[in-house]
């Protein structure tokens, strides 16, 4: 397990590591560079034990999945270990309903909550960012249409339980839609066993030429990600179909790719 987490997100040693300031960054004045290992990130709770590391995606990859989605202004987006809040940086670029980040190590709640005053100093018409510190597992579920948003959080028994929640809310909401962004998609076999969710779309996807470097694994240009939706229930406008793409995970447990 040591060995493990100390490989961080995609299986390399922490000396392989870049630390860089990433162009998001630059581009709106917050911080959400680095990558930070587990033991910095305690909180004192249970689900301690099942957190990975803090590292933020990609932008451009997080933009082109939110762009496969329509009528943004209905929906609630949702990141569930939201870390210093760049996902939700680039969900503010979108006309969300809500924004909501939730976040278990306090030090980086309280990051995320500061990056959202800049985003909100700056911006004053984007969607204003909401930061929750503490579990997902016992995060309140919004009302409504939801995008939540996953970046390889936690290992399999957490991810197991927080997917178990959502299909509750799923097979209780009267009306809400639920899609399942799940970027680096390491679990994805959870996903696709649900009954109450299917996959709609499994795609690598290619860093913009400015990322390039800047990920937790420094040779990747790009990264995979897959899309759940409970669309029996309650269809949100349909996206590209990508359903049956294989999706491998190589080194097994840390990096996910679609391989046709
Ligand atoms: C890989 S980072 C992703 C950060 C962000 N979602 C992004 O994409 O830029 C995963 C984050 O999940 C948080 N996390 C892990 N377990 C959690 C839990 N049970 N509840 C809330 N946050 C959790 C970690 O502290 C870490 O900040």
């Amino acid at each position: 397990m040591h060995r493990l987490r100390n490989n961080l997100l995609s299986g390399v040693s922490a000396d392989e590591m870049i630390p860089l300031v990433h162009p998001i960054d630059r581009q709106y004045g917050i911080d959400t560079s680095g990558v930070i290992g587990y033991r910095e990130l305690r909180s004192g709770k249970s689900a301690d034990k099942y957190n990975i590391c803090y590292g933020g995606s990609q932008p451009s990859i997080i933009r082109k999945a939110l762009a496969t989605l329509s009528d943004h202004q209905a929906l609630t987006f949702c990141d569930f270990g939201c870390g210093k809040g760049r996902a939700l940086a680039v969900a503010s670029e979108f006309s969300f309903r809500r924004i909501i980040g939730v976040e278990l190590a306090p030090s980086l709640a309280s990051i995320a909550r500061s990056n959202a005053d800049i985003i909100r100093s700056r911006f004053p018409d984007r969607t204003p960012i909401e930061v929750v510190e503490g579990d997902v597992l016992a995060a309140p579920f919004p009302e409504g249409p939801v995008v939540v948003y996953f970046y390889h959080p936690f290992y399999r028994a957490m991810m197991k339980k927080v997917l178990n929640r959502i299909e509750n809310w799923s097979r209780q909401s009267e009306k809400g839609g639920i899609s399942i962004i799940y970027y680096n998609p390491v679990y994805f076999d959870l996903f696709d066993r649900s009954r109450e969710f299917s996959r709609v779309f499994a795609q690598n996807i290619e860093f913009e030429p400015n990322e390039r470097g800047t990920g937790p694994n420094y040779h990747d240009d790009s990264d995979a990600i897959a899309i759940w939706q409970n669309v029996v229930k309650a269809p949100i406008p349909s996206i590209s179909r990508s359903s049956y793409a294989t999706i491998k995970v190589e080194p097994p447990g840390w990096r996910a790719l679609v391989v046709k």
